[in-house]
């Protein structure tokens, strides 16, 4: 009994390892043609590159733990209280909360965009403090 506890939980390691692999860091232009591939409108790709360099460093596994307890995951740092579900898809996105730390951001960019049209750019503090009233075009590439 206790060796099968012991294989499981390298097992849970090993596993938690591949997962970490699946991260990934955008560069700025990297980022920005991402997201012009995922349906950003040019006119606004500026503010949504500052708006990720503000929330997660471009960063697609980030979490972040809230004070009420939820999370904000992944690039664009979407929370786990109104927009998914962990375990099981959910929130207003219908998707899983895990699904918005890897490398895929097909997922993350619909829920994004789909909050951006409910809320506007004010949902997200990070954008408020470094890109609200930026004259931001498109990063050169
Ligand atoms: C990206 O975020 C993950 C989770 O917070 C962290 O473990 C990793 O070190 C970060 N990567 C970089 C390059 O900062
Ligand atoms: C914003 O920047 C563009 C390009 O640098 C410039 O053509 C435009 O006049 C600027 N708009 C405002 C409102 O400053």
């Amino acid at each position: 009994m206790k060796t099968v506890a012991v294989f499981a939980a390298f097992v849970l390691i090993g596993l938690g390892n591949v997962h970490e692999t699946e991260s990934k860091v955008f560069t700025k232009c990297g980022l920005t043609k991402e997201l012009l591939n995922n349906g950003f409108e040019r006119t606004y790709v500026g503010h949504w590159v500052c708006l990720v360099e503000s929330e997660s460093a471009k960063n697609t596994s980030k979490v972040t733990e809230k004070a009420d307890r939820s999370k904000s995951l992944g690039l664009f740092q979407i929370n786990s209280k109104e927009w998914c579900k962990f375990s099981t898809a959910g929130g207003k996105c219908s998707m899983k909360c895990e699904d918005l730390l890897d490398e895929d951001i097909r997922d993350d960019s619909v829920c994004a965009k789909k909050i951006q049209r409910a809320l506007g750019f004010r949902a997200w503090d990070g954008w408020f403090r470094s890109c609200y009233r930026r004259n931001l075009s498109i990063p050169p590439c």
